[in-house]
């Protein structure tokens, strides 16, 4: 099943943060037991990438991502490291055609009506909407839905069991992405228990936003 295809079936994309491969192990297979597949393992600590391969390696059941990819460069470390997806914060044409020419989806992050149009035309037709609650959120996303009408957008960036809802109610809104998933309280704790709970909470709020019976 491609990306896109499991999350039009489960729109949630959990945010993976860990300096330690065994932890980021260990809340990937907290996330699975909770019905998410689909992570996210982000560039945001010195061992990322070794986190990255030991979810790709370890964690069967779970399809891993690398987020905030920076650069070409990392962009080609994320994809030798076992990611099935890139996501960024912005839009690089480097990460992009980088991702493209590796046939890897790749999801930039927007914030405006031109860097939607700069994706538009590098051939994508699913970008990051980052970061979606500052960015004029639910609204924000109406407005350019209704002008970039094949586009589909994955709001990251204060989403929450709260507002999850209301961004998956949007029929342009592929998947909602974030980090109130993995509590860094919890991985501190150990608590992976916690972060099997909000997935599977997160799953009930999704179904019933998108309409799935139960
Ligand atoms: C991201 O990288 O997508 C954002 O940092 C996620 O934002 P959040 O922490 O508010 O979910």
């Amino acid at each position: 099943m491609s990306i896109r295809e499991i999350l039009e079936k489960l729109p949630i994309v959990p945010l993976v943060q860990a300096d330690d491969p065994q932890i980021a192990v260990e809340v990937s297979r907290a996330l699975a037991a909770g019905g998410l597949t689909v992570s996210e393992v982000v560039f945001r600590t010195d061992r990322a990438l070794e986190c990255l391969r030991a979810v790709a390696k370890e964690v069967p059941e779970m399809t891993p991502g690398a987020g905030t990819v920076l650069s070409a460069e990392q962009a080609v470390q994320a994809i030798n490291s076992g990611a099935k997806f890139v996501v960024s914060p912005g839009l690089d044409e480097g990460v992009v055609t980088t991702c493209q020419k590796a046939d890897i989806p790749v999801f930039p992050g927007i914030y405006t009506p031109s860097d939607i149009q700069r994706a538009y035309n590098l051939g994508l037709d699913v970008v990051k909407f980052f970061p979606a609650s500052i960015a004029g959120g639910v609204p924000a996303l109406k407005a350019l839905a209704g002008v970039f009408r094949s586009m589909r957008f994955m709001p990251t960036g204060g989403i929450s069991a709260t507002n999850l809802a209301d961004f998956l109610a949007l029929p342009s809104v592929l998947a909602c992405g974030g980090s109130w998933l993995t509590p860094k309280s919890a991985i501190a704790e150990g608590k992976y228990q916690t972060i099997t709970q909000l997935a599977q909470e997160a799953i009930v709020i999704a179904q019933r936003a998108k309409g799935v019976k139960q």
